[in-house]
């Protein structure tokens, strides 16, 4: 049996043929209409959600499946203090797979431990982010049709943004990658993750400048300054705004950059980006459908 805590627990091979099948899946949807009748999806969300939730939800579906859904913690026993791992030993009882976020780094993994179905992490606090990633190397081969020799920016909450870690870890596995991160010094990448960067052969620069980086980028991941991580609500509305991706800063951006942003977003990208060609935001929240249908047929071993 297998679980998905981390994405570096699936090897290349494994996220090329994850692309594979979601692309079949947007060119054949009706071959995988009833892939999963009868089996059940659990999505235990103890942090707030829209896509990640209900694009797993609505992947189950897709695949003839049904949902069990816990939309917050409020609504379960561990508002009377029940465990993560004994949620998971009882929700093993009632599904076939379980989508968990949690604010607790390493909860999933808790999870893992006591189930006997599989468990997908769909968020732990500033930890990983799995799926996400899934959904951002689909928009990224869907783009730019290749994985190899590209210059990705990553902007903003570099510290606390799960998502960025979880695809620096990703694109660390392929060639010829160099990262900018572009963050203000208080949200830097944690040397954790820039060990990953360094250990596999790759390059990175770390700049506060968002303009200055622009002309060198192939793809812009812009990240929210997220509050529900900070302690100090000060510290908080002095970073929110420090960068904000509007149309005349893309004045001096490559004409085929891919802009992406995991979403939710607040102030970081104005609306006006919405009607750039480059901005792929929404396609990107779209394509994790798709992966999250593939990952799911994947760990129920459904070919
Ligand atoms: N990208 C993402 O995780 O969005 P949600 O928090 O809405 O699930």
């Amino acid at each position: 049996m297998r679980h998905l805590i981390d994405i570096l627990e699936l090897s290349v091979e494994e996220l090329d043929s994850l692309v594979a099948t979601a692309n079949d899946i947007i060119d054949s949807p009706e071959k995988y209409a009833h892939k999963c009748d009868g089996k059940k999806l659990a999505t235990l969300f103890f942090e707030p959600s829209t896509r990640t939730r209900l694009s797993f939800e609505a992947a189950m579906y897709e695949l003839g499946g049904n949902v069990l859904t816990m939309a917050d913690a409020g609504s379960s026993s561990a508002a009377k203090g029940e465990s993560v791992a004994d949620t998971a030993k009882m929700i093993s009882c009632y599904a076939d797979i379980i989508a968990m976020r949690h604010p607790k780094e390493g909860a999933p993994l808790v999870a893992a431990k006591n189930s006997t179905i599989p468990v997908i992490n769909a968020g732990d606090g500033g930890h990983h982010h799995p799926t996400q990633t899934l959904a951002d190397l689909l928009t990224i081969h869907r783009e730019k049709g290749r994985f190899d020799n590209l210059t990705i920016g990553l902007c903003g909450d570099l510290k606390f943004g799960r998502t960025v870690h979880s695809l620096i870890g990703a694109m660390s596995r392929y060639k010829n990658i160099t990262f900018v991160l572009i963050s203000p010094e208080e949200l830097k990448v944690p040397d954790y993750v820039k060990n990953i960067i360094t250990d596999a052969g790759h390059s990175f620069v770390e700049t506060v400048s968002l303009e200055e980086s622009m002309p060198s980028l192939d793809i812009l991941y812009m990240t929210r300054v997220q509050r529900e991580r900070f302690f100090n609500e000060e510290e908080y509305l002095r970073l929110k705004d420090s960068y904000i991706l509007n149309t005349d800063k893309l004045i001096n951006a490559k004409e085929d950059l891919v802009i992406m942003h995991p979403l939710p977003r607040v102030n970081e990208i104005s609306v006006a980006v919405d009607n750039d060609k480059r901005a792929c935001y929404f396609r990107q929240a779209l394509y994790g459908k798709y992966m999250r249908m593939a990952l799911i047929l994947k760990l129920l071993d459904i070919k």
